[in-house]
């Protein structure tokens, strides 16, 4: 799903991201592990006040590792709760609920000191387009979920998955916009693929790509394309890729277009390995 956003659509979203909150006890914010600041909301922190924080580094399957467990530690180190997830894989689900358990502790205690027993965590999912939101809800919410209906006291219309006997989801995510006027944060979004690529030449993310991966990741290129001398210019790298690859035009001359299509799918799909592409050392304090 690519998403174009207006002022009008952020407004929009805003405003019912901010009816649907006081409904809930916890927030379930997804974010990229392989971009986990540039794949955050500016503004969910403040939306979010005052409520339970869970953030799910989701595709974390095509992250690294050690880059993962930094960030890990990191947003830990802010109050949230955090867990590295692959939204298509059911099997990491389990650690899902014992985590949300564990968010809603201070909740849980306050409903048993008032006598409420047993009240389902009600949550909902948030977070920009493409991060994995539905597969999430799909995987979590599974085949055995009811909907339930209607409540008196909450807004018409909402529908409410129970998950199990602690949690309750909202069942419509709240779909958030990145902080694109950042060019930096627009770039690590269109090489991910979360914004489209035109908005970018599809050569310039090649060369990006190429230069954060020779300076990150050495070596990752010349096991997927062979031979190739990574200290070499950006596009001269891919001037050899092309060639390696055989990407090349009709004049007989590299194809440096197909050649960075071809290193972006590569880069997407995990075929260069789990790559992460920011560290939380430049984060402010
Ligand atoms: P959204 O609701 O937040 O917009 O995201 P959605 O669930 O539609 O997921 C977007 C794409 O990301 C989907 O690929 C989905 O399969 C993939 N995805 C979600 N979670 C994970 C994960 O943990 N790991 C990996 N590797 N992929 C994940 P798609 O439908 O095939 O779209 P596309 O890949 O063709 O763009």
């Amino acid at each position: 799903m690519q998403f174009q956003w207006y002022p009008g659509h952020m407004t929009k979203a805003k405003r019912q991201m901010q009816e649907d909150i006081r409904l809930i006890d916890l927030v379930i914010e997804l974010v990229d592990a392989r971009v986990p600041a540039s794949s955050r909301n500016p503004d969910i922190d403040e939306l979010g006040r005052q409520k339970a924080r869970l953030i799910l580094m989701n595709k974390y399957d095509l992250a690294d590792e050690r880059a993962g467990a930094e960030w890990a530690a990191y947003f830990r180190g802010k109050g949230y709760h955090v867990v590295g997830i692959d939204a298509r894989n059911r099997a990491g689900m389990k650690q899902v609920t014992s985590v949300i358990a564990d968010a809603c502790k201070e909740k849980t205690e306050r409903d048993r000191k008032r006598g409420i027993l047993n009240r389902p965590v009600r949550a909902m999912v948030v977070g920009i387009p493409n991060v994995g939101k539905s597969t999430f809800i799909n995987s979590y919410a599974g085949r055995a979920c009811a909907k339930t209906g209607n409540r008196p006291g909450v807004t018409k219309g909402k529908q409410w998955i129970r998950l199990n006997k602690q949690v309750e989801l909202l069942d419509t995510p709240g779909i958030l916009w990145p902080k694109f006027e950042d060019q930096a944060v627009g770039l690590k979004l269109a090489l991910t693929g979360a914004i489209r690529d035109e908005i970018l030449q599809i050569e310039e993310l090649g060369l990006s790509l190429i230069q954060i991966l020779a300076a990150g990741y050495p070596g990752a290129l010349t096991t997927r394309y062979g031979e190739l001398d990574e200290a070499a210019e950006p596009v001269k790298l891919l001037e050899q890729i092309a060639v390696n690859k055989k990407c090349i035009s009709r004049g007989n001359e590299p194809d440096y277009g197909k050649a960075a299509a071809m290193l972006l799918d590569d880069f997407r799909s995990g075929k260069l390995g789990r790559i992460t592409l920011e560290t939380p050392q430049h984060m402010p304090e």
